[in-house]
């Protein structure tokens, strides 16, 4: 991507981020595997790790593995005794079975199931959890009329409209420009 904010997003992650080797192997690894590199920036990732440590976090649920990066900094965030779950496959599968309550969780996995994601989340999380969820604006995709068919608009829109309906969550988004594009993230607070 040419534009500056890619630029600057780097510069920010280069003077505010410690070198970390498993990170960085991660993403190489993902990239030797063949995965998309899809994974969040690196401040992005960031973000995710301040919001469990500022949220006092010991358990965390990640829905959407891909190569562990964004693990890795949420397990980052944890207590020696802390616990990253994080699930690859067909979650609505094995979300019932997960061992919680969570402090936070963050869904990034295939766009459709978000709204199942997240109500099935619920069922693991506590008043205080923080619930964020990957990629809500894909380039402002969301709001573009042709697309508004397209399965993974109304998958983001459908968990909207749960984070908007639902009492138990307490909810805003944050747009993000940088080394992965124009997107966002959906931020949520369990009341
Ligand atoms: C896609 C998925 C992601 O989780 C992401 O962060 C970016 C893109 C995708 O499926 O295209
Ligand atoms: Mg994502």
């Amino acid at each position: 991507m040419s534009e500056r904010w890619s630029d600057v997003d780097t510069w920010f992650s280069d003077r505010l981020h410690a070198p970390d080797s498993a990170l960085d192997a991660a993403l190489a690894r993902a990239r030797d595997a063949g995965l998309p590199e899809i994974a969040v920036s690196a401040a992005q990732g960031k973000v995710l790790h301040l919001l469990a440590r500022m949220a006092g976090a010991r358990r965390v649920l990640e829905v959407g593995t891909l190569g562990g990066y964004s693990a890795i900094w949420l397990a980052r965030a944890l207590p020696a005794d802390g616990r990253v779950v994080t699930v690859v496959g067909p979650a609505l599968e094995t979300l019932p079975g997960v061992r919680g309550p969570f402090d936070l969780v963050f869904v990034d996995a295939d766009k459709e199931n978000n709204a199942a994601y997240v109500r099935a989340a619920l069922e693991h999380c506590h008043p205080g959890t923080v619930v964020v969820v990957d990629n809500v604006v894909r380039g402002g995709r969301i709001l573009d009329p042709a697309r508004a068919d397209d399965r993974d608009v109304t998958g983001v829109r459908a968990v909207v409209d749960l984070m908007a309906e639902d009492p138990r969550l307490d909810a805003t988004a944050l747009q993000t420009v940088g080394t992965k594009g124009w997107d966002g993230f959906l931020l949520a607070l369990a009341l």
